[in-house]
């Protein structure tokens, strides 16, 4: 099919043989296929850190204690008890059945109460897990830090924009770790695609695309509501703090995601991930504006939050982002983010980082085909006389690596692992109060915007609304 010369005879029509051209007639699909051809997908099993090799003493146990024990802080805390010379001493929830729960996880003395004040005034407990809903992470972590405990507040780390430097403020004040719990920023993956990124594997980042797509109703945090979920089962005046006082609504109590009072919308819950992860690998403090467009699609039950939001951001390190979630979508469940540099892609994904490298063109190339041939043939002649090198005659010269994690490897755990290692050492955390708050404030300008129909301005250093 292709013809001496680099040339392409279609119908009459001539092509030089580049790139584009190949993928626009052949498609990604051979693209990969030739890759592979010619040299291979190679896989790498990324190496992993293993527990620090000394048991740690009887007396240099790290205490803790978990505030929130839901769904997230009970997977948190399982995972924070398995680093080394770490226990779990108390647990604080607002509905009795989790209170019971932990008993069960964790033994008659796991110490239980509905009033986390209790937890604070303890003296033989170090630090905390916070998991509880985005609108009380704020005053927990104050509270906390106030009362002399290091702290691990779950993603969002805000819920209002005042939240923000209230805690950092806070963590200064008192000295004491604060780690948000955005766990892809300890992860090997992430560290992964930072080095290739500042390596140049792609060239010069000009476009991140990152997405969260769910198709289930667990997806659209639909989440199980117990049956004896009752006032007397859940302290609800607790549970509302400064949200607006309603009377006792159970779906508010176990699906509160789905309100703005409480949750922070597909805003807080996900995009927060990929601006983390956004702003680890590239170094970034975030985004100078962004704009956003929502609505409530389909889960059309009550709720007050979107179930689909799409939006785009501007970053001065010269690329933009954009990020969509999407809980009506048709297909599977899907996360990624797509770095896209002048020379190649970098993509991570659940389990691994793939990089995919094409050169940038080193000529221009022609479009002749709607000329005579003999304006074709002079134009061509001239063309190979200033661009002698023939691209391309065979497979386009393309390289792809994948970096994978070994089965069964969670991120959660370094991240906790970081955090213990900031405990004990007073070293900075590696996601501490500002870059967390530098994620969260990037992420709800969505919702700002969408609220004010308009583009929202943020100072990424200052970190303040413009
Ligand atoms: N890092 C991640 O990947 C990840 C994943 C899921 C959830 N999260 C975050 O974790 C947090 C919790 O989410 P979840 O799915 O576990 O929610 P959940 O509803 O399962 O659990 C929240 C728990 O907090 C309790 N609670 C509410 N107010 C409290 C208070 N004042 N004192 C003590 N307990 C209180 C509730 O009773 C409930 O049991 C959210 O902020 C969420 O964004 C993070």
């Amino acid at each position: 099919m292709v013809e001496g010369g680099g040339k392409l005879r279609r119908g009459g029509a001539v092509q030089i043989w580049n790139r584009r051209s190949f993928l626009k007639t052949f498609g990604a699909a051979s693209l990969a296929a030739a890759a592979s051809a010619e040299t291979g997908k190679r896989v790498h099993m990324l190496a992993v850190q293993d527990g620090p090799a000394q048991p740690v003493a009887a007396n240099d146990h790290i205490q803790i204690a978990l505030i929130g024990a839901g769904g997230q802080g009970m997977g948190d805390t399982k995972t924070a008890v398995q680093v080394p010379g770490v226990r779990l001493v108390a647990v604080a929830d607002c509905y009795s059945g989790r209170l019971a729960r932990s008993k069960e996880l964790w033994g008659d003395d796991v110490f239980t109460t509905r009033d986390y004040n209790e937890i604070l005034a303890r003296k033989d407990i170090d630090a905390v897990i916070i998991g509880t809903p985005d609108h009380w992470h704020k005053q927990a972590s104050v509270d906390a830090m106030k009362g002399g405990k290091d702290v691990y507040c779950e993603k969002p780390m805000i819920h209002l924009y005042s939240d923000g430097p209230e805690m950092i403020e806070t963590a200064r004040s008192t000295k004491r770790i604060l780690q948000i719990g955005s766990q892809r920023v300890s992860s090997v993956l992430y560290a992964k695609a930072k080095e290739l990124l500042a390596s140049g594997a792609i060239g010069k980042l000009n476009m991140v695309t990152a997405h969260w797509d769910r198709n289930s109703s667990l997806g659209a945090w639909n989440y199980t509501v117990p049956p004896d979920a009752s006032a007397e089962t859940c302290d609800w005046p607790r549970f509302l703090g400064t949200a607006p006082k309603i009377p006792f609504n159970a779906e508010h109590f176990f699906q509160w995601r789905k309100w703005k009072a409480y949750g922070s919308g597909v805003a807080g819950d996900l995009f927060v991930h990929l601006f983390s992860g956004t702003h680890f690998v590239t170094g970034s403090h975030g985004p100078t504006q962004g704009m956003a467009t929502g609505a409530l699609r389909y889960w059309n039950d009550g709720r007050d939050a979107q179930d689909v939001v799409l939006g785009l951001f501007d970053y001065r390190e010269g690329f933009n982002l954009s990020v969509r979630v999407n809980f009506v979508d048709g297909g599977e469940e899907s996360e990624s983010l797509v770095f896209t540099g002048s020379e190649g892609t970098l993509e991570i994904g659940w389990t691994g980082v793939t990089v995919s490298r094409v050169p940038r063109e080193t000529e221009p190339g022609l479009t002749i085909g709607t000329f005579p041939e003999a304006m074709q043939d002079r134009i061509e002649t001239e063309y190979r006389k200033k661009y002698p090198r023939k691209h391309f005659e065979g497979t386009p010269p393309v390289g792809s690596e994948r970096y994978v994690t070994p089965e069964g490897y969670s991120d959660s755990y370094d991240h906790f692992k970081n955090f213990f290692a900031s405990v004990r050492s007073r070293q900075p955390v590696v996601e501490d109060a500002v870059f967390g708050y530098r994620a969260a404030g990037a992420a709800l300008l969505s919702n700002l915007s969408i609220e004010k129909g308009a583009v929202v301005r943020w100072d990424p250093d200052a970190m303040k609304l413009l």
